[in-house]
């Protein structure tokens, strides 16, 4: 049986009601801000983990394949017998592709160039290396490395960069790429743009979104910075960042 509620009473369900909302709304605030430091927190650690593992490889992986390339010309240079000279030539070419396997590695998990001559050079050594591998043309055009970028903000930038030139290369099928920054002091700021095949961002029949493009979201985020991605099919695509200077939780905040 339906009982007719009271003026009075349809106003205080309202009420109740708009105080549920509020709450559940407070409630799923605060655990996106709590996600939100877990997930920052997690990638400035992963970005150490990274960090400490490029060095282990470095120094100890790198020292062992020179101890190794040196034993071996030691003995090229007391064998004379034509067939173990062919095999140790051979052993030679192997401990080259491990070294060069080793410098890959290294520069994957933490670039070198970043933290010894900054973003700018980083970048430009990076993308000019991956567009001439592919056969794409990179139009660069970057500040010159001159005032140091907290380390935070340039780690970040590139990891940025890093993942939406990949997307390029994986998806877009692009013939020309463009990547420019500037900053003014207040602001680092860049525009990856590229002429592929472009997509559908509002796209709803995927399943879930890959993460590639949530982690470039999030990373601009935690720096309380803009995003934007542009795209359509046969249009290109084209991605915004913009972060603040003192966005920049701490200059040394990763290593
Ligand atoms: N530059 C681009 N050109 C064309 N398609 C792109 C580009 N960037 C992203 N996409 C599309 O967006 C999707 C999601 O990208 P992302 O989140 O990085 O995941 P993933 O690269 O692992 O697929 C890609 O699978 C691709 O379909
Ligand atoms: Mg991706």
């Amino acid at each position: 049986m339906q009982m007719t509620k009271t003026p009075q009473q349809r106003q205080q369900r309202r009420r109740a009601d708009a105080a549920g909302a509020h709450e559940v709304d407070l409630l799923v605030e605060a655990r996106t801000l709590e996600l939100s430091a877990l997930s920052s927190h997690l990638q400035s650690l992963a970005e150490k983990e990274k960090s400490e593992l490029a060095r282990t490889l470095h120094d100890e992986l790198g020292g062992l394949l020179t101890a190794a390339k040196m034993d071996l010309s030691w003995l090229q240079t007391r064998i004379d017998k034509p067939e173990y000279q062919e095999r140790l030539a051979q052993l030679g070419s192997v401990l080259d592709e491990a070294m060069s396997l080793k410098r890959r590695v290294v520069e994957e998990l933490r670039p070198s160039l970043l933290d010894h001559f900054g973003l700018s050079t980083a970048l430009r050594a990076y993308v000019d290396s991956a567009c001439a591998k592919a056969g794409v043309a990179a139009d660069i055009r970057l500040p010159e490395d001159g005032k140091s970028v907290p380390k935070d903000i340039a780690i970040a930038v590139f990891r940025i960069v890093q993942e939406g030139l990949n997307n390029i290369m994986r998806h877009a099928d692009a013939k020309h790429v463009t990547l420019v920054l500037t900053t003014d002091g207040d602001e680092y700021a860049f525009t990856l743009q590229d002429d592929g095949r472009g997509f559908d961002p509002n796209d709803t029949t995927r399943n879930s979104w890959p993460h590639g493009i949530m982690g470039m979201q999030h990373r601009v985020r935690a720096l309380g910075g803009r995003f934007s991605l542009e795209s359509a099919p046969g249009k290109g695509t084209t991605l915004r960042v913009a972060v603040p200077m003192a966005g920049s939780l701490s200059d040394s905040g990763s290593p």
